[in-house]
């Protein structure tokens, strides 16, 4: 399973920190955002990763991340979105790097404190169609919310007023290649944007969705709110690694656009 990391869109909930940067390079304690979602993949085991980036600083995402070397990888993959059409029309450029293959899909602003490996081994058995972690959280309201019912999951709808349950989609997601099929059929939603929720959507109704619950904390970083939560939450957990080691000026610089 190859594996991809959405870092496009403008962050303009974070405004004026993403006046002259993109958000995922944006700190959580000790690293760069976009250093989580990254770490996420490779502890699921996956080592051939895509960047999706945009605007006006992804150039930045080469320099910080270069060939993966700290996380060590021997090779980073990059594209480049441009606008934001929405996370589905981010993920459609990975069509040509997944080549077929499952992928896994986080987005660049999700940090968790354990790991997806379970999930991702599960994913890899599976026949066909798509896997999602839900998150069990008081404001549900703020994200794609799953109805379930008994061991599977009856539909997504995506920022509720009045959600149906308290279990947030993560925007950590695992597809077949049939994905791609999916978002073609897309039509751009109330926001302009072709949202992922209409993907998963997709494969509920083909009955190929399957879900598991996600341990450990869980949170997004877009907002003010949620940039310190999971600042906090990297800085008191445990279980978190030391900060890996300082890349040498000059040293794998190498990486493919
Ligand atoms: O965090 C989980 C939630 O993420 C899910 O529960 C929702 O179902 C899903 O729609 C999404 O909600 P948000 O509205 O919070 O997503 P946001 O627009 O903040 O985008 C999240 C990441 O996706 C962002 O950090 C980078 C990537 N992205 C987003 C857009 C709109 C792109 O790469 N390109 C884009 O055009």
């Amino acid at each position: 399973m190859k594996g991809v990391v959405l870092a496009g869109g403008t962050g303009s909930r974070l405004f004026p920190l993403t006046k002259i940067t993109n958000k995922h390079l944006l700190p959580i304690y000790d690293r760069p955002m976009i250093y989580y979602p990254i770490q996420t993949l490779v502890d699921a085991g996956i080592e051939d990763i895509l960047i999706v980036t945009g605007g006006r600083n992804s150039g930045d995402f080469l320099r910080l991340l270069a060939n993966g070397k700290e996380f060590g990888l021997k090779h980073i993959n990059y594209t480049y979105q441009e606008g934001e059409g929405g996370i589905a029309d981010a993920l459609n450029l990975a069509e040509h790097f997944a080549d077929g293959q499952k992928i896994c899909v986080v987005l660049g602003d999700n940090i968790i404190e354990r790991d997806i490996r379970e999930a991702a081994d599960r994913f890899r058995q599976q026949p066909r169609g798509a896997h999602i972690l839900l998150k069990e959280v008081h404001d549900a309201e703020r994200f794609g919310v799953a109805e379930v019912a008994g061991d599977r999951i009856v539909g997504i709808e995506e920022k509720p007023q009045a959600p149906k349950s308290n279990y947030a989609v993560t925007g950590i997601y695992m597809y077949d290649a049939t994905v791609f099929d999916k978002i073609k059929t897309l039509v751009p939603s109330g926001r302009g944007e072709l949202e992922i929720t209409d993907v998963n959507n997709a494969y509920i109704r083909e009955g190929t969705m399957s879900f598991s619950h996600l341990d450990g904390w869980w949170t997004d970083a877009g907002t003010f709110e949620s940039l310190l939560r999971a600042a906090n939450l990297a800085a008191q957990s445990k279980q978190w690694k030391p900060a890996v080691p300082v890349l040498q000026p000059g040293a794998g610089r190498s990486a493919q656009i």
